[in-house]
């Protein structure tokens, strides 16, 4: 598809989907991971050259690093990288506190490079449709969001909860959806014997009595990612897996036909246009920083009992 070389640092779990997808859209130029072994599969596999060390890695001739390391080493990473003149993709939950993450904004500016985070909800067809739809009306004003997400714990991820791993994405996600910040932000969770929460229910307050509610936890075996609107008029729901969507108004029901595409090879062919110059990023690091401010606000609500009310810049 392009001439744009990315590398990708991280290739557990998740960044082995960045690196199949990239090497689809002809991007794919390094590996980098700290792991010996996966290095060697992956640089084998995809036949391209895999580092150990990040600073080797980063003398690579590279236009874009993608990092998808845990969450705690994501500041050091992309910070090398921006300072190395390349184009970042962070993967959410951006960084591990605000901070950090205002930081990277600040750098980033400064080296004139793109910064954008990895919040892969924003590229699903079916909660861009359901946008759409929402704009055109056909649910009246909306009311309230309610958003699951559930399935087991994901034992290897030790250094952070299911707010910073996974409500994430529901906060970006409101915060995009009624395109203004949450004023207000209640929260209760339960780690049962953990260090980390494991269950979180969250209330964001939006104005005009528009309101957000996350529910998410890593105990349920069943995965569930959903997402119900609620409109004066009628409610749309939607299964972000399967990218379905279902229409109740009062006096019928519909199902509009969608097409199944992966969010993942959307979100990284917008991340090599955008670095063409074709495109202007969806996601910016400013994104990354606020909803990290939102979820440590929900952290502070838990531990104090009450709500937290928020000024966010537009
Ligand atoms: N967007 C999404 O839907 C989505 C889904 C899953 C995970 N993620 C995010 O992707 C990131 C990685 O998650 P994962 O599930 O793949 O984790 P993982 O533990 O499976 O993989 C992390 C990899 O990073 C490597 N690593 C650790 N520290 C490193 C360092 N300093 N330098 C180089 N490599 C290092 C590890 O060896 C491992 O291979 C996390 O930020 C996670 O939140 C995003």
């Amino acid at each position: 598809m392009s001439d744009i070389k990315i590398g990708v640092v991280g290739i557990g779990g998740w960044g082995k989907n960045h690196v199949r997808v990239l090497n689809e859209l002809r991007a794919l130029e390094a590996v980098c991971d700290l792991n010996e072994e996966r290095v060697k599969e992956f640089s084998r596999k995809y036949e391209v050259n895999g580092y150990t060390d990040l600073d080797r890695f980063l003398e690579h001739d590279l236009d874009g690093v993608i990092v998808s390391t845990p969450t705690k080493t994501h500041y050091e990473i992309a910070l090398k990288s921006i300072e190395k003149g390349l184009h970042v993709f962070v993967e959410k939950p951006f960084t591990y506190n605000v901070d950090e993450g205002e930081k990277l904004v600040r750098r980033a500016k400064e080296k004139n490079v793109i910064l954008t985070v990895g919040f892969i909800e924003r590229f699903n067809p079916a909660i861009r449709e359901a946008k759409r739809l929402v704009s055109n009306g056909v649910i009246g004003s909306p009311l309230y969001l309610l958003f699951a997400r559930e399935n087991r714990w994901p034992v290897h991820i030790i250094d952070v909860g299911v707010v910073l791993d996974t409500s994430i994405h529901d906060i970006d996600l409101s915060r995009w959806f009624f395109g203004e910040e949450p004023m207000m932000v209640f929260a209760r969770m339960g780690a049962f014997g953990t260090e980390h929460e494991r269950v979180s229910a969250l209330v964001l307050g939006f104005s005009k009595e528009k309101t957000s509610l996350i529910i998410s936890n890593w105990i349920t075996p069943k995965k569930v990612r959903e997402l119900e609107i609620v409109g004066e008029n009628g409610t749309i729901s939607l299964d972000f897996i399967t990218q379905q969507i279902k229409i109740d108004l009062e006096d019928r029901t519909d199902i509009p036909r969608t097409r199944y595409e992966e969010p993942l090879l959307l979100e990284l062919r917008h991340f090599i246009e955008c670095i063409n110059g074709t495109r202007e990023p969806e996601v910016i690091g400013e994104d990354g920083v606020k909803a990290t401010k939102i979820a440590h606000a929900a952290l502070a609500s838990n531990k104090l009992g009450s709500a937290i009310f928020i000024h966010l810049e537009k």
